[in-house]
């Protein structure tokens, strides 16, 4: 019975993984693949030192500001993934991406899947802008860009 239901939960979870990462892949070409995976992380990249700047102090705390910057870096993380599946837009040419994506691939979009999870949570928390609710799942967010980073980028 346990048993059962293990395998009902893992059948589960690699539906959503598959559903939140290979979405329909758009590229053909792999310098266009890396280009728009990189445009990608950096707009996300934007909002989240907007938020990070008030997280540290270095800008004041603005609920308003603070939510809107969560819920556009929540729908930025959900755009990088397909492009990492792009023939030939492995490491090399322009990317910082490790090879060890490809060898690693279900560690890699399970990542990406919990990314996307914990910044969702976060651009809700954000919307009901409480700041110590807000810092706390800013924080949480946080942690999976170093992670990953350390292992799949240069
Ligand atoms: C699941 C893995 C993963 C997670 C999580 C992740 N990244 Fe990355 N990131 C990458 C990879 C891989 C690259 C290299 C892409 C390339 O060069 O092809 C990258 C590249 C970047 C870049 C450089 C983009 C450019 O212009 O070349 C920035 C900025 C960045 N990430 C920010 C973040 C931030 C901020 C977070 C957390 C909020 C984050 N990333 C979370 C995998 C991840």
């Amino acid at each position: 019975m346990k048993q059962h239901k293990m395998v009902v939960i893992a059948a589960a979870v690699s539906v959503l993984v598959s559903a939140a990462v290979s979405a329909q892949n758009a590229f053909n070409d792999a310098d266009k693949a890396v280009e728009y995976r990189q445009k990608a992380f950096s707009v996300m990249q934007n909002n989240f030192a907007a938020m990070g700047d008030m997280v540290r102090g270095d800008a004041p705390f603005d609920a308003a500001i603070f939510a809107a910057r969560a819920a556009d870096f929540a729908a930025m993380t959900t755009i990088p993934w397909p492009a990492f599946d792009t023939a030939g837009a492995q490491p090399g040419n322009n990317s910082d991406a490790l090879a060890a994506i490809w060898s690693n691939r279900d560690d890699f979009n399970q990542r990406a899947v919990k990314l996307q999870a914990d910044a969702k949570a976060l651009a809700e928390i954000a919307a009901a802008g409480v700041e110590a609710d807000s810092r706390k799942a800013f924080m949480t967010a946080a942690r999976n860009c170093k992670a990953c980073h350390d292992q799949y980028k240069d």
